[in-house]
């Protein structure tokens, strides 16, 4: 029996990889313009982290952990990123070190969930979290940051929603009016949600089934309660982003499926259809009362993460083009140890190159150099040898030189360099 993936975690093959590479420099180089670094954290975190984090009422925490019991202790694979970023920053000394700490990362995160289009059991999230800087001004340029790297690399028709959950204590009032609403209206709840209304209402708001969807549509706005110091910073935000010129709209229902946010919040979605249902591309908010709560110092905090499956599937599918490659062909013996020496030297000078040491006939090596993509096949044999030359064939070009042995490095950079002719495939 072939043995399979888990289902919902993918293999990345090779010839996908360029187009995540390619989004994962724009990524790192837009975080380290605006001066975040990057931290890496593992993947298991004590399962305590996230009930603690996330919220014990949340999908994340009820059903989709994968959780993995060792002796007396459970851990838990990381279903997001911000729980054990907080975790590391709460047991460094970078509070003591810097007033305001902007970190980054990238990296594999798992849930359980359904898989489908979009959504993934294993899938790669990039985030940004940044520590000690409470103002409204830091969220709106955070949104703008995104919504930039999202057009800059040809994503279309973006929606940018934001919201305001308030502080600690309005989202408590909410939680109360939320319920004193739903409850004569609990017939007309799914079962789910009537288990909701009592341990964690805000998450109505967020289903999918329909029943609960026509339940909740008339149900008090949030920003209506929002506290004077509350609504003061929400106004710093959508002002900040007018003045930045980024495009919003202000969405009351929007809550997210995280337990820990405070204030402000936003999600970007697609509304292209090339994304299907999982259209949220990226989502975050502040979350100023978990440094605290994991027992650190009294530090705001505001993040995001964004899914890279699908902001790939909303990207155009254009294949990343590859650097072009060196094949080098040896014919017989004392070639194939020369063959190792010129791959070798090629590498050396900055150019990729393969040795073919497999043996076989001219033809069955241009075979293979054409197989791999390769743009130069560098043919020797042992009157090559003797005479201190090789062959250089341009396959895109298909032509052919001698070069001296001596000058084979140079000469293959330097053709390397030039466009290979139109209408070829030019690897
Ligand atoms: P989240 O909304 O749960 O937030 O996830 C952020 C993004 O990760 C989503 O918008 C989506 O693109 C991607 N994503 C989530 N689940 C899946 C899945 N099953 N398959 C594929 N992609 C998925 C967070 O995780 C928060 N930690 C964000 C944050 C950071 N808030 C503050 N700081």
């Amino acid at each position: 029996m072939t043995l399979r993936a888990v289902k919902g975690m993918n293999d990345i093959l090779p010839d996908e990889i360029g187009r995540w590479h390619a989004l994962e420099a724009v990524l790192r180089r837009t975080f380290e313009l605006a001066g975040y670094r990057e931290i890496r954290t593992p993947v298991l975190e004590p399962t305590e982290l996230f009930v603690r984090s996330i919220g014990e009422a949340t999908e994340i925490v009820e059903k989709q952990m994968f959780i993995l019991k060792r002796e007396d202790e459970s851990l838990a694979l990381r279903p997001e990123g911000t729980a054990g970023v907080a975790r590391a920053y709460v047991g460094s000394t970078l509070h003591n070190r810097e007033p305001v700490s902007r970190l980054y990362y990238l990296g594999p995160m798992f849930r359980a969930e359904r898989p489908q289009r979009g959504r993934y059991r294993q899938f790669w999230q990039a985030g940004v979290e940044i520590y000690g800087d409470p103002g409204p001004g830091c969220d709106a340029e955070l949104i703008d940051m995104l919504v930039r790297m999202l057009s800059g690399l040809g994503v279309q028709n973006l929606r940018v929603l934001v919201n305001s959950l308030g502080g600690t204590e309005t989202r408590a009032r909410y939680r109360e009016a939320l319920a004193a609403y739903l409850r004569p209206k609990s017939a007309e709840l799914s079962e789910h949600a009537r288990r909701r209304l009592e341990d964690n209402p805000l998450r109505i708001l967020d289903s999918k089934n329909p029943q609960d969807q026509a339940a909740v549509a008339g149900a008090p706005s949030i920003l209506e309660l929002l506290t004077p110091e509350d609504r003061a910073h929400f106004e710093g935000v959508t002002r900040g982003l007018g003045a930045l010129g980024t495009p919003f709209e202000v969405s009351p229902g929007l809550v997210r499926g995280l337990d820990y946010y405070t204030r402000t919040l936003f999600e970007i979605q697609t509304t292209g259809a090339e994304i299907g249902s999982q259209n949220a591309l990226l989502g975050g908010g502040r979350y100023d009362a978990m440094v605290k709560e994991l027992g650190g110092p009294d530090v705001p905090a505001i993040g995001f993460a964004l899914g890279l499956e699908r902001v790939l599937l909303a990207l155009p599918a254009a294949a990343a083009a590859s650097e072009p490659r060196c094949f080098v062909a040896p014919l017989g013996e004392r070639a194939q140890v020369e063959a190792l020496v010129i791959a070798r030297e090629l590498r050396e000078a900055g150019v990729p190159a393969e040795a073919d040491t497999r043996g076989g006939s001219l033809k069955s090596l241009l075979r293979r150099a054409d197989g791999t993509g390769s743009r130069l096949c560098i043919v020797l044999g042992d009157n090559e040898i003797e005479r201190g030359i090789v062959t250089l064939k341009d396959l895109a070009a298909r032509s052919q030189i001698e070069v001296p042995r001596a000058e084979v490095v140079l000469r293959a950079k330097s053709l390397l360099a030039s466009a290979p002719p139109a209408g070829s495939s030019g690897a």
